[in-house]
């Protein structure tokens, strides 16, 4: 006889697919808008897609972290409630950026993502998410080789506050690579002048990106993304977001709060987060524990995801979806026949073809 309830606890590997299929939408809605010089309409058309399917799932889902303050962008922001409600459905914090890299779609450039992270609760982890105070991070992340290096040797030998160079040495090291060899990606942003200057100066090759650090962050835990380490200062938010995606792959990140001027580090003090101030943050105290989902859409290609492929009768996405728990990596390329395929918008709650 079949059990006709199952008290069943891995409930991220039921609903997972479902998140997945958020960030298709969210990518294939705002195709529309690449090129068009309108970030605004795109992040807009996103957003509606993503509520529209976020409306078939029986989830009761609240946004803990929502997309930044930057622009007053038409946004999905924190304390949002996604998901059907009904009573009973399983709960989940979610983070997410129904585009990240606004602009670069706006002038049709690579380097957009559709993202989401998602934690069930679960026993010991008081926050799963972290909500960030901070708008900026510095940020430093390195994929599962280095990690894997630096267990073997015993100790921590990369750090963030250390200077460029020996931490460019140590991810040769690690790599088994000459450090011309190691590539480097960052934000080109005139706040990274002097950084810049020194990683040249050492001789490690970079590549400099002008929007989208989720993709950047991860590139390096991506066996073949070319990259070896993200360095910078980016938004928190997406700080949060890669972290939830390089735990899944096995590799780490370091950040630490990035106040942008005396103002906002005056206001996060008398908040009461000075003893954060100071604080590295590793992956795991960014995306907290075992049960949470990450997951991807390209949107225009990056490093992590190539984007949607329009082809006439057919579009292709190419994502990812993953498990902290499992780390089972999915690399999700589907063919969506646009004849058929229809997209439920939020926004007056009917199915509507591409
Ligand atoms: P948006 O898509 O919200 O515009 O964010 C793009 C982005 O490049 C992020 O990936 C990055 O973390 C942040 O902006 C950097 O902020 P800034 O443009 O202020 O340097």
């Amino acid at each position: 006889m079949r059990i006709r309830r199952q008290d069943y606890h891995d409930i991220e590997r039921i609903i997972e697919f479902d998140f997945v299929r958020a960030t298709e939408v969210a990518a294939l809605n705002s195709l529309p808008w690449l090129g068009r010089g309108e970030k605004e309409k795109a992040d807009a058309a996103a957003c509606d897609a993503l509520r529209g399917m976020f409306d078939l799932m029986n989830i009761c889902g609240e946004v803990v972290i929502g997309e930044g303050i930057k622009d007053d962008a038409p946004g999905i922001f924190k304390g949002e409630q996604l998901g059907t409600w009904v009573p009973g459905s399983p709960q989940f914090d979610i983070a997410l950026d129904p585009i990240d890299g606004t602009t670069n779609i706006s002038k049709g450039a690579p380097n957009s993502i559709s993202c989401i992270a998602a934690a069930s609760p679960e026993e010991g982890v008081k926050v799963a998410l972290r909500d960030i105070p901070s708008f900026y991070m510095m940020k430093l992340s390195y994929g599962p080789r280095v990690v894997q290096h630096m267990q073997i040797t015993g100790i921590d030998t990369i750090k963030l506050e250390s200077p460029i160079e020996e931490i460019l040495l140590l991810v040769g090291q690690a790599l088994n690579k000459r450090v011309q060899d190691v590539v480097v990606t960052m934000l080109d942003r005139p706040r990274h002048k002097e950084i810049v200057a020194e990683i040249r100066k050492v001789g490690a090759s970079l590549r400099m990106i002008s929007d989208g650090d989720i993709a950047a962050a991860m590139a390096p835990s991506i066996a073949d993304s070319g990259i070896d380490l993200y360095f910078g200062i980016g938004g928190s938010p997406e700080a949060v977001l890669a972290a939830a995606g390089i735990k899944c792959l096995g590799g780490d990140m370091q950040c630490m709060m990035w106040p942008r001027d005396e103002k906002e580090r005056k206001s996060l003090i008398g908040e009461g987060h000075e003893a954060d101030l100071g604080r590295v943050f590793f992956a795991d105290d960014l995306a907290n524990g075992k049960n949470i989902i990450f997951c991807a859409t390209g949107i225009s290609d990056s490093a992590l995801l190539r984007g949607v492929k329009s082809t006439g009768p057919t579009a292709t996405t190419y994502s990812i979806l993953m498990r902290a728990k499992s780390r089972t990596v999915r690399f999700i390329r589907a063919s969506h026949d646009l004849q058929n395929k229809t997209i439920r918008l939020r926004s007056d709650n009917r199915e509507h073809k591409i």
